[in-house]
């Protein structure tokens, strides 16, 4: 078998791996390769669990069929100790002849380590820089590259364009199976964002609901520019990060001075560790992320039913990449093409 058969083989694998269990945690596929022939197959499949090279080793009929064997996979193995071993570390001891790898990591702390530990041991390493692993994982790659989190807009609004049927009061505009994929999709970000006015009239709860979760709820953030939020009670304000430009309110535990607008809270998002951000309205908030740039992919959801008048919602200046059928609702995902050539552009040659 041909290597990019081998890495390929290995990116459906990864491709198995759903987003909302992996988390932080990249989306990755091993495929182990002897005389020709799979041997087994394997994924990350959640956040905390087995890495994809573990999985495949554990799926082999015995560990010695690995000895002489050609691992595939699509991320570079770790190289340190986190939430399970280094795998660069265990990899050493199987006995393979070669390890093909997809591309590197782009985290710090492993980045180039797991071929230097896997070389170190007598194996031949052969990194093909192969664009799968990047396409599975925009987040954790827009993160470790960028030190910024990704960031996904999205909008629900009626078959006529509107979020909400009167101002100052909430409506239901999706069904059930619609907000499940909604729930889905919040269980990915490592953060979910509302303006206050949204906050005010829908005091909504942001969590991930209705889907199994092995890692922590998404931490709330509501942006309350003028810091009309600062007479809340303290406890409605509990486990919320608020972003203000009132300087008095922000003395107030978890509020934070926004000196640098937008931008700066992505950016203080992201010295926080956040990896990606889920913005959820309202539409003014939304227009202001758009307007700056400050977005990666757009998800609106149109509901099969009409509301008579009420807030607009957005209509974005680009054809949707991707369109769905769910249920009742059909949703639009529109991809920042703009912000994906810069990020291309400005890719760290590889080293190996
Ligand atoms: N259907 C849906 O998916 C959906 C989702 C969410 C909300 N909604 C509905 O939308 C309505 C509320 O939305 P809305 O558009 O009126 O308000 P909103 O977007 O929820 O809130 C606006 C907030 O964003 C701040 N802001 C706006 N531009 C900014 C910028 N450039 N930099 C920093 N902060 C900025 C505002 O600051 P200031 O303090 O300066 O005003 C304000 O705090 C409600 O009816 C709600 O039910 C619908």
């Amino acid at each position: 078998m041909d290597d990019l058969t081998g890495l390929r083989l290995a990116a459906i694998a990864a491709a198995k791996a759903q987003p909302e269990q992996t988390f932080e945690n990249p989306r990755v596929g091993a495929v182990i390769v002897k005389a020709d022939q799979v041997l087994a197959v394997g994924w990350h499949e959640r956040f905390g669990g087995a890495h994809a090279e573990m999985n495949a080793f554990h799926h082999l009929g015995a560990a010695r069929d690995a000895q002489g064997a050609t691992l595939y996979v699509t991320l570079e193995p770790c190289a340190v100790r986190g939430k399970v071993a280094a795998c660069a570390e265990t990899i050493r001891d199987w006995g393979l002849a070669r390890v093909v790898i997809g591309d590197l990591d782009p985290n710090p702390a492993t980045h180039g380590l797991g071929v230097q530990k896997l070389r170190a041991a007598g194996i031949s390493v052969v990194v093909l820089d192969t664009d799968d692993s990047r396409q599975l994982n925009p987040a954790f790659y827009q993160y470790h590259e960028q030190h910024q989190p990704y960031i996904q807009l999205k909008l629900a609004q009626s078959h006529n364009g509107y979020v909400s049927a009167v101002r100052g009061q909430r409506s239901k505009i999706t069904d059930a199976v619609a907000d499940l994929d909604v729930h889905r999709q919040r269980a990915r970000h490592s953060a979910i964002i509302v303006g206050s006015e949204t906050w005010r009239i829908d005091q909504p709860r942001l969590t991930v609901r209705d889907v199994v979760l092995t890692h922590q709820q998404p931490q709330r953030v509501v942006i309350d520019r003028r810091g009309r939020l600062a007479h809340e009670p303290a406890a409605r304000l509990k486990d919320w990060l608020v972003y203000t430009e009132n300087a008095q309110f922000a003395q107030q535990p978890n509020v934070v001075l926004m000196s640098a607008g937008l931008p700066g809270v992505i950016a203080d998002l992201g010295r926080r560790g956040m990896q990606s951000v889920m913005v959820e309205g309202g539409p003014t908030l939304m227009r202001s992320f758009l307007q700056a740039q400050l977005w990666h992919e757009c998800l609106i959801y149109t509901a099969d039913s009409l509301l008579a008048n009420g807030v607009s919602g957005i209509v974005l200046p680009q054809l949707p990449d991707d369109i769905q059928r769910i249920s009742h609702t059909q949703r639009q995902r529109y991809i920042n093409q703009e912000v994906a050539t810069c990020l291309q552009a400005s890719r760290k040659p590889l080293v190996v």
